[in-house]
């Protein structure tokens, strides 16, 4: 089973298949419920090991590490400008560390081990303290073996509010995560696969949002949700069709981007991504749309859950106003004129032309990297264990522009921490839209230039975040000083 789950069984087939046998299936059509209220966020996140419910109702209970019990963990909510105050305690066997994912929060809190923390032990604590200077969509997870720990179930969404919400009936938020599970609905245990390092990550075959195989979700007819899209998946790539409705993008990695429909209406979110979405619900009462995942141009799109209109009329007549832009966060513009240019070039992986790398100084061709785990590099070098030597030292305060250029034949959402950039250039061609993110995606053969004021000191990872490939060598450190 487990190796021809590796080849990929089409998601639809392996899902039939893990649903099989549950005649009368009745996965709860709401939301859970720490998505659908603006809790106040727990003091405390505990990683351990739990089981949840998430093929659903007559399969057996999934074992994963998760937080505080649940996949994914507590949705976290601040508003703009609080401050954060977040004890981890470790309930795992082993070390970890909780990297918030987006925020730009002092370099001694950004939860990367070895780097700027001791990791935590099992049965240690450490506590996370910051200011939320942005408002949007985070997620938080840790960033100790996360091929590991997050693919096991280790991530939870975190909102900063909006001083001033944009209006809308509802605020959701779908965590969308991807699990490779056996027939028993139990994750098989080949984390770290060399295949999965050296193609396209460890892809699952079973779609999850909000930590459930959810066969839908309930809506009005009428409403205006405020949706907020998070990829919390090792690997998956999401690429969402809402079934006819027109979903307008407001906010990209938690940044306010102006209101815009995605091209070909299909929401891209790559792996540690967010994408802040106005869906309109016009169809009409009881009826019933699926939202597929349309990325894959190999693969027919599949569906991910069902919009399941109520039966109530509509919630108002017509569409409920225009979409207006949210206010910026207080991000330093970066001012290209004169800014210090650094060429990034990706390499590496199967069916690519660099065939080799440099490993700790010594020179090894892709088979010598792939013996020692590694596939992958950034400027022709693979990370090996803990970095520690910045790839790049830049001048506090000052604009740089990074020029990254993918010399493999595959996807790489590229992240960098500590900071929000804009994305100036794709394929030598200016943006439309100059959209701030933390996480870029790099199709294969795509250049994209990002640009940004490098005004966090510290050092910083920047890396795929497709997590087999950050594993494989995929990896670096920027220096701001
Ligand atoms: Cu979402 Cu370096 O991490
Ligand atoms: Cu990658």
């Amino acid at each position: 089973m487990s190796c021809s789950l590796k080849q990929g069984i089409p998601l639809p087939v392996a899902r039939r298949r893990l649903l099989i046998g549950c005649a009368g299936l009745a996965v709860a059509a709401a939301l859970p419920a720490q998505v659908r209220a603006a809790a106040a966020p727990p003091s405390a996140l505990r990683p351990r090991k739990g089981h949840v419910p998430m093929v659903g109702k007559g399969q057996p209970e999934t074992s994963v590490w998760c937080f505080n019990g649940t996949v994914p963990g507590p949705s976290l909510r601040f508003k703009q400008g609080d401050r954060v105050n977040i004890e981890v305690e470790n309930g795992l066997d082993e070390e970890t560390t909780v990297h918030w994912h987006g925020l730009r929060v002092p370099n001694a809190m950004d939860g990367v081990p070895h780097l700027t923390q001791p990791p935590i032990p099992p049965g240690g604590r450490f506590v996370y303290e910051f200011d939320a200077l942005d408002a949007g969509t985070y997620w938080y997870h840790p960033h100790h073996r996360s091929f590991e720990q997050v693919g096991r179930g280790l991530a939870g969404a975190l909102v900063v509010e909006e001083r001033a919400a944009p209006v809308a009936d509802r605020d959701v938020t779908w965590v969308l995560s991807d699990w490779r599970l056996g027939a028993d609905a139990q994750l098989v245990e080949d984390f770290g696969d060399m295949h999965d390092v050296s193609h396209a990550g460890r892809l699952g075959n079973t779609v999850t949002v909000n930590g459930q195989v959810l066969e839908e979700v309930t809506v009005r007819a009428g409403e205006r949700l405020r949706l907020r899209l998070v990829n919390a998946a090792n690997a998956r790539i999401f690429g969402l069709r809402f079934g006819g409705h027109a979903p307008v993008v407001i906010a990209i990695d938690g940044q306010p981007v102006e209101p815009h429909e995605p091209a070909g209406g299909l929401v891209v979110v790559a792996p540690g991504m967010r994408a802040d979405l106005i869906v309109d619900l016009a169809a009409a009462p009881s009826s019933r749309h699926a939202v597929v995942d349309a990325f894959s141009r190999a693969r027919d799109p599949y569906r991910v859950v069902d919009l399941a209109y109520a039966s109530d009329p509509p919630l108002r007549a017509g569409a409920p106003g225009p979409i207006a832009a949210l206010a910026p966060n207080p991000l330093a513009e970066p001012n290209e004129t004169g800014a210090q240019r650094h060429e990034i070039v990706l390499g590496g992986g199967m069916m690519g032309r660099r065939m080799h790398g440099l490993v700790g100084g010594t020179r090894m061709d892709m088979r010598q990297m792939m013996h020692n785990g590694l596939a992958w590099t950034i400027n022709g070098v693979a990370a090996v264990g803990h970095m520690h030597e910045p790839m790049l030292a830049l001048g506090l305060g000052r604009t740089y522009v990074l020029a990254m250029r993918n010399d493999t034949a595959w996807h790489h959402p590229m992240h960098l921490h500590g900071h929000a950039f804009r994305v100036v250039a794709r394929n030598g061609r200016r943006t439309a839209r100059r959209e701030w993110q933390d996480t870029v995606l790099v199709d294969p053969g795509e250049s994209v230039d990002i640009a940004f004021v490098a005004d966090n000191p510290g050092d910083w990872m920047f890396h795929c975040h497709i997590l087999e490939h950050q594993l494989g060598g995929m990896m670096g450190v920027v220096r701001v000083t």
